[in-house]
């Protein structure tokens, strides 16, 4: 069986567009929240772990300028994001890029791809590096931003309490038995996952931690836009 890079999730990556909406509560609803808390008039947007290339399909849609430059390790999720994006016409506007954000957060002058980006993004993706390299990564982010950027990104976060665990897994699994399946059904879709690079299996932060982690490296303001149960969408700005 092939192994997969932590965030692949699904065994068939044909799998993840409909599978991610089935095990994850309001999936489109938040990556339209991190759209929309992206200027319309962006014209330089990063994105980290871009997956099948959905939130850069949502960014490409509502802002008619912006070139996205979108970074994911897995040559599988890049290539199936990549016929998406043809598919849609867009692929004069955005570049998929093979390679590990946390190199990048560590070896800035190896990636060719500037600074000065208008907003940084990711979904899903950050939440399997460590903390102290999660911290490296918005240090990074920080100083690729332009004055007025903005950095925004969804993740699962670390219940605040067991009986706040318990309510979020509940949540969950309401959610995919309103989808019509459940999360055993869903998760039998899930493939076997090894650590790879500077990502492995889950590492779950509080939201109060990665906000501290924001300030810590120099975000003026942060914010929390959407939260709900254990998915949460926060960044903020640098002025
Ligand atoms: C769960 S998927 C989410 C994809 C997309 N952002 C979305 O919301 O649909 C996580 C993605 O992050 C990528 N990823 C995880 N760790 C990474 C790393 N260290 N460097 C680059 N890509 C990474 C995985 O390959 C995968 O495509």
């Amino acid at each position: 069986m092939q192994q997969l890079f932590p965030g692949e999730i699904f065994a068939n990556t044909a799998d993840f567009d409909t599978s991610i909406r089935q095990m994850l509560p309001r999936y489109d609803e938040m990556l339209e929240v991190i759209t929309r808390c992206l200027p319309s008039t962006s014209r330089r947007i990063l994105e980290l772990g871009c997956g099948t290339g959905e939130l850069s399909l949502k960014i490409l849609n509502r802002c008619p300028d912006a070139q996205v430059i979108a970074l994911d390790y897995s040559p599988r999720m890049l290539q199936f994001a990549q016929g998406k994006i043809t598919a849609c016409g867009y692929q004069q506007r955005w570049t998929g890029i093979e390679t590990d954000f946390g190199h990048w957060a560590n070896n800035p002058e190896t990636l060719n791809i500037g600074t000065e980006f208008d907003g940084c993004v990711s979904s899903l993706a950050i939440h399997h590096l460590k903390d102290e390299m999660k911290l490296k990564l918005f240090e990074r982010i920080r100083q690729s931003l332009a004055q007025g950027g903005c950095f925004w990104n969804a993740d699962p976060i670390l219940p605040e309490s067991p009986a706040l665990a318990e309510v979020y897994k509940a949540a969950r699994e309401e959610w995919a038995v309103q989808q019509g399946t459940n999360l055993t059904e869903v998760r039998s879709k899930v493939g076997v996952t090894t650590t790879y690079g500077y990502s492995s299996q889950d590492r779950l932060a509080t939201l109060e931690a990665h906000l501290q982690m924001l300030s810590k490296v120099g975000f003026e303001t942060v914010a929390v836009p959407w939260k709900y149960y254990g998915l949460s969408v926060f960044g903020g700005w640098v002025f």
